[in-house]
């Protein structure tokens, strides 16, 4: 088994897409009525493609009305020509430039099929769908961590409370009951100013990524994503046909003048972090770095999305505030799953945008579901408010932390690993002894009952093959030392060519 993000296909590109792309753009206000467009040239080069490409997509809509020439000046946008579906023109000639667009972050555009379908995959959920005795792939809590008697017991008393229950459609925006909770909370512990029409709750942190991804992003947009992060969040974007432009997470944050550069070069429509424990690596961006990144935002019109997954999973001292409590303007949107410490299986996140991200966001999530579960909202308000879960997080922290040094202590008997050591989240990143490959000793592990994440999967350009993330969430102590063990024996007998 190979677990790698799908080999980059020869992605040809019609004009007919680029034509799509322009005319999406020009929808967008991106280019208003009687704007010059880049010339052939420089779109061609901002797309990776080659001239002739553009050229031709250009050709078109401009019989077709959508933009017009003038003399030795270039090409603007029309005035009156109405809108209407982009669907890619029928391609009759079904002539295909020749060339391909490696994209930065080596995402090959994918020649995707109309509307952007045809390009589905979820590598880290093949991964965890695979059984396994010593699971370490999972992000998420051992259930025996969990109050699961008093959530049981809770239900009842929710069912008694709101007997018509189940018989009642949430809003779409959720519940207001449990916005207003959610803000009140926000507002208190992490100073965020956000108002309950700010919050919108959704089906768990990946449904938040998957729409924002569908709202922001159109084929061959470019994103900025960290270099490793969550490789869900990759899948997203590659299944919309975006560009992935990687940045370098390191330990104090990232390198804010390649960030500047990107931002300003080619445009990203999006960031999406991960700043806090991050996903895989466990490093926090620092509080210094964070208040400039808002301001890059805002300069340069790119949206950040702030996924904060595990925010409230830290060993010793709080992290620092979120990015959102930066921002002003708008710019940053920011997700709060609650899925890591509180019944997961409630699936609920809650997502603070301002009102120009809010509103497209809410369309979406009503095409998507109609709104979350009402009964998932209420129980999950009830847990949320009761003391117990304070007593519970204490504890949860304190055991996490315990599984954390014991997977640490397991991991030095071998020789040659190393690993940042995380101040809260859920993994370690390891880097593997010398000449290791992390997806072939992944293929040794399923065969012995044991599964992790492989570098390459987190990595949007593919590489990494040298990391695994180990998760030390799922299971207890004595399967930690025993999987560990397991894993630093795999590794030893592959080195021996065994
Ligand atoms: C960084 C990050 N974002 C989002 C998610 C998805 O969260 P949820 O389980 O609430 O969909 C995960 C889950 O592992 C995650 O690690």
């Amino acid at each position: 088994m190979n677990i790698r993000p799908k080999p980059a296909e020869p992605g040809r590109i019609r004009y007919t897409q680029v034509y799509k792309y322009i005319l999406d753009r020009i929808h967008r206000g991106d280019w208003k009525a009687h704007d010059k467009l880049p010339s052939v040239r420089e779109l061609a080069g901002e797309l990776q493609l080659h001239r002739l490409t553009v050229f031709r997509a250009y050709g078109l809509l401009k019989e077709q009305g959508y933009i017009y020439v003038k003399e030795k000046s270039g090409y603007y946008v029309s005035g009156g020509r109405p809108y209407t579906d982009p669907a890619e023109p029928e391609d009759a000639s079904n002539t295909r430039s020749n060339l391909t667009t490696g994209g930065a972050g080596g995402t090959t555009f994918n020649a995707l099929a109309r509307h952007g379908t045809g390009h589905l995959q979820n590598t880290l959920s093949e991964i965890h769908q695979i059984p396994a005795v010593y699971s370490f792939s999972q992000v998420l809590i051992d259930p025996n961590l969990l109050p699961n008697l008093f959530l049981s017991d809770h239900v009842k008393q929710v069912f008694d409370r709101y007997p018509k229950l189940l018989g009642t459609y949430s809003s779409v925006q959720g519940d207001e009951e449990l916005r207003e909770l959610l803000c009140a909370d926000m507002q208190r512990k992490d100073k965020l100013q956000v108002s309950c029409d700010e919050l919108l709750i959704t089906t768990g942190g990946q449904q938040a990524i998957d729409l924002l991804a569908g709202v922001f992003l159109r084929p061959m947009d470019y994103v900025l994503v960290e270099r490793p992060t969550y490789s869900s969040a990759l899948d997203c974007f590659r299944q919309r046909g975006a560009r992935l432009l990687p940045v370098e997470i390191h330990r104090d944050g990232y390198d804010l003048d390649l960030v500047e550069g990107y931002m300003k070069r080619h445009k990203p429509r999006m960031f999406y972090m991960n700043p806090t424990f991050h996903n895989p690596t466990g490093f926090i961006v620092p509080a210094s770095q964070r208040k400039r990144l808002v301001e890059l935002a805002e300069r340069y019109g790119c949206l950040i999305v702030e996924d904060d997954a595990v925010h409230d999973v830290y060993f010793d001292a709080p992290p620092p505030p979120p990015l959102y409590s930066y921002d002003t303007e708008g710019w940053v949107v920011y997700l709060r799953t609650f899925s890591k410490y509180l019944a997961p299986g409630l699936r609920i996140c809650a997502v603070a945008a301002r009102a120009a991200v809010m509103a497209p966001l809410l369309t979406a999530k009503s095409l998507a579901d109609n709104g979350t579960p009402l009964v998932n909202q209420k129980l999950f308000q009830h847990c949320f408010e009761s003391e117990r879960l304070q007593q519970h997080l204490e504890k949860l922290r304190t055991a996490l932390q315990i599984r954390r040094d014991v997977m640490e202590q397991a991991l030095a008997a071998g020789t040659g690993w190393q690993w940042y050591r995380p101040q809260g989240g859920l993994n370690l990143w390891v880097r593997l002894p010398e000449g290791l490959s992390s997806n072939q000793l992944l293929t040794e592990g399923v065969r012995r009952g044991l599964t992790f994440v492989p570098g390459t999967i987190c990595d949007p350009l593919g590489e990494m093959d040298d990391r695994i993330r180990l998760s030390f969430s799922f299971k207890n102590e004595a399967q930690i030392r025993e999987g560990v063990h397991l894993l630093v024996q795999l590794a030893d007998e592959l080195a021996r060519g065994g």
